[in-house]
């Protein structure tokens, strides 16, 4: 079985085909590429939704010959085209599934829709293993902080969330105080290794208070009054605030998904989302599960940020999981797992 998977929602374009072998019946990437729009939106400080759409319109084509060429394949040999109908932005998420819509009319080869999220929430499959259910899940990206407990393929149940901005919009938007371009996450990643981790103490929000859920504004707060006391931010200074930061976001997401595991007695882990590949996040976290006893399942960094990889991945799942497909569906800009 071959699908092709298409993802548009937000400022990456992607297209990948994934393949199930049918000697071992385990599934591969045979092709994918990734565009990422992140100079184009960099000068705006963020994304912007017309400008992705646009952006998509012109990238999506020509990555679709691309990686169907790559993969030596032609139409026919397509069993499914995947695409993520939402979460993401509506224009960005149009340009994906109406393509999508039109290709699977012109072929014949049935479209399903796919949830965003569960493509990041089943990444560690991509070219691993998934963990036995139930399992874990930590949802990190720009829009989303949860934790997910997944009892079975399609079977998703949110034990804790953010009660404010997302961990990923803590990052940007601390990156954005301290002068750094967007998106954040990485920049502060950056500064971050020559800086001094124990220079500027910033606060662990929702870790004294029980429960699983988190909340990143107060965080964010604390960043701007500590910047506004060094009035004019050096390099160093800027390094150790980037790892004041990091430390500070992650060890309140390595605490709660550590709890979550022992609340829920499912001591597996998966991470997913941008601010999974975060490196000291990843580190901090497998030493504090490899210390509790709990199985960590990380993607590989480039699955943990958009792809779509993901999507044709999560397709493979729900169709080997007898769940009944949608017949009627429509993009969803807000979209519930
Ligand atoms: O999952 P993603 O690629 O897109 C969304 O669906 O939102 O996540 C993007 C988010 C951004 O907030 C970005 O700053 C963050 O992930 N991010 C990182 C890193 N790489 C991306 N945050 C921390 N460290 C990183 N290395
Ligand atoms: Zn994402």
């Amino acid at each position: 079985m071959k699908i092709l998977g298409i993802e548009t929602s937000c400022d990456e374009t992607a297209v990948a085909i994934y393949s199930q072998d049918p000697h071992s019946g385990a599934g591969k990437v045979i092709a994918e590429q990734v565009a990422s729009q992140i100079k184009t939106h960099a000068r705006y400080g963020g994304v912007v939704p017309e400008v992705a759409s646009r952006e998509h319109l012109k990238l999506l084509p020509p990555m679709l010959d691309t990686v169907m060429q790559s993969a030596a394949l032609d139409w026919q040999q397509l069993d499914v085209i995947a695409v993520t109908a939402g979460p993401g932005l509506m224009g960005a998420l149009l340009v994906g599934v109406s393509y999508a819509r039109a290709l699977g009319e012109s072929t014949g080869i049935p479209v399903i829709p796919v949830h965003h999220m569960e493509g990041h929430l089943l990444a560690p499959g991509i070219n691993g293993e998934l963990p036995e259910f139930p399992f874990i899940t930590l949802l990190v990206s720009g829009g989303h902080t949860l934790l997910v407990k997944v009892e079975a393929i399609g079977k998703y149940r949110i034990i804790g969330q953010t009660l404010d901005d997302a961990a990923g919009e803590c990052f940007d938007k601390s990156a954005r105080l301290l002068g750094l371009p967007y998106p954040g996450g990485p920049e502060i990643a950056r500064l971050a290794l020559q800086g001094n981790r124990d220079r500027f103490r910033l606060p662990r929000p929702m870790l004294n208070k029980g429960g699983l859920n988190f909340s990143f504004s107060g965080l964010k707060t604390a960043v701007m009054y500590k910047v506004r006391e060094l009035g004019e931010p050096n390099q160093q200074d800027r390094c150790d605030m980037a790892a004041a930061i990091e430390a500070a976001i992650c060890d309140v997401l390595v605490t709660q998904a550590i709890r979550a595991c022992v609340e829920e007695d499912a001591p597996r882990l998966v991470i997913g989302g941008g601010v999974a590949s975060n490196e000291w996040f990843r580190a901090t976290l497998l030493q504090m599960a490899s210390s509790k006893g709990i199985a960590l399942f990380m993607p590989d960094p480039r699955y943990c940020t958009d792809n779509a990889a993901m999507i044709a991945h999560a397709a493979f799942h729900t169709m080997h999981s007898n769940l009944t497909m949608p017949v009627d569906w429509d993009v969803r800009a807000r979209w519930p797992l």
